[in-house]
């Protein structure tokens, strides 16, 4: 029998063939960057779209290849099964994955559509396949055509699926995945990265022209399920010195939400309180400009990279209450939690933390030192380095 010693290491030097459809860097694939990390002197990642996250891998060394021959649709929800086109667009993309995984010990499926080219390239190429599950298979999120074929999949080829949060977990069986091949493994972060960061923040807040508010950040694509409108709705509820950034991009095509986010500003009379900021890579030191930071999704949110990346920052968070959200924060020790969708609570939030100030801090405090904990990179990456050393043959 393996120790846990041996079986760690096995798991770092394994040859692992990653997958993900997406050439954009949503939470899904930055959690990629950092659990490739251990394995980049002998892992490849597959991607079935050029775009920013590959030279986010390069930068961090990891070798990559962008597979497809033709621009596979990708969409992130529901409508994934119809982007994949038709078995004629796929099979090129499928042979390729199974002559290519011959020389890795494994293929790790990061996103649905991973999935399906995974499964059956693991299938001709006879390699273990994991399938990271950052999805929360539910209705809200997928049609019962998607659910049942990245479940059948699952069920059939993977050897394990780890799930980003109990939530996902819970779906994935609920939409009658195996349970008895499913770990619940949390994205794991470096502490030091959010706490240590030094910059003028002084001339940050300055530039972003809203110094002297009470500032609400929201760190997310922008996307109608991760509800920015419901922030912007309660900010018409807040005084008049609370104000809000909005740091993200519209990732997968939703030109018709951020066009209804604009509107909603005008409507409202919020021009002076509300700045969009676009996608950044200097969301710490944002973070940390910011008096509070709200997460606002109105669908059950699977993991929420955000809500931990705020306590890391020190800064008070308050989340939607549903899916993985409920996992990271505690309402009054940890954070607050609001009903999703309900933007005169969410407001009352707000409030509350603005009107007091020294019990927020000591929430975030808390939240900051339990977050540390819990999502410990080195830990997480020594979970999953076991998990996949038991996949081996
Ligand atoms: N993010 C970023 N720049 C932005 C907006 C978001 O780097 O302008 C990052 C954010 O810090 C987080 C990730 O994108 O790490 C989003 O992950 P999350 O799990 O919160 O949501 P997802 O978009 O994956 O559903
Ligand atoms: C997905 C989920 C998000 C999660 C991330 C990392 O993008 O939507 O909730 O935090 O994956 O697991």
């Amino acid at each position: 029998m393996r120790t846990y010693q041996t079986s760690i290491r096995a798991g770092f030097e394994m040859k692992i063939l990653f997958l993900d459809q997406s050439g954009k860097p949503g939470g899904a694939e930055l959690c990629l960057i950092d659990i490739a990390k251990p394995y980049r002197d002998s892992a490849l990642v597959g991607l079935f779209a050029d775009g920013p996250f590959r030279h986010l891998l390069e930068q961090q060394q990891i070798s990559v290849q962008v597979l497809a021959t033709q621009l596979l649709q990708v969409r992130k929800e529901s409508s994934w099964v119809q982007g994949l086109g038709t078995l004629g667009q796929l099979a090129p993309m499928i042979a390729r994955v199974a002559l290519l995984s011959r020389d890795y010990d494994l293929i790790y499926a990061n996103t649905q559509k991973a999935l399906v080219v995974g499964a059956l390239a693991s299938f001709f190429s006879r390699r273990s396949l994991v399938y990271h599950l950052h999805d929360i298979l539910s209705a809200d999120h997928f049609s019962r055509t998607n659910r049942r074929l990245a479940v059948t999949l699952a069920n059939r080829f993977a050897s394990l699926v780890i799930a980003n949060s109990k939530a996902s977990q819970a779906a994935f069986v609920a939409a009658g995945g195996r349970s008895d091949i499913t770990e619940v493994v949390y994205n794991g972060f470096e502490p030091e990265f959010y706490q240590s960061y030094q910059s003028n923040l002084d001339q940050l807040r300055q530039h972003l022209g809203l110094d002297g508010r009470f500032l609400v950040g929201h760190f997310s694509r922008l996307s109608p399920w991760k509800g920015q409108h419901i922030l912007l709705a309660a900010l018409a509820h807040c005084p008049n010195d609370v104000a809000a950034i909005f740091v993200g991009d519209a990732l997968f095509g939703e030109q018709d939400y951020v066009k209804s986010l604009y509107e909603q500003v005008t409507v409202l009379g919020l021009e002076e309180r509300v700045r969009f900021l676009g996608f950044r890579s200097d969301v710490v030191p944002l973070m940390k400009v910011c008096d509070l930071i709200a997460h606002t999704s109105t669908a059950p949110e699977p993991f929420g990279r955000v809500i931990v990346e705020a306590m890391l920052c020190g800064r008070p968070v308050v989340a939607a209450q549903s899916g993985g959200a409920i996992e990271l924060v505690e309402t009054g020790q940890t954070g607050w939690l609001v009903p999703p969708g309900d933007p005169l609570l969410l407001a009352e939030a707000i409030a509350t933390c603005r009107n007091q100030p020294e019990q927020a801090a000591i929430i975030a405090h808390q939240a900051q030192i339990q977050a540390s904990q819990r999502f410990q990179m080195s830990t997480i990456n020594q979970q999953i380095g076991e998990l996949l050393s038991r996949c081996l043959p």
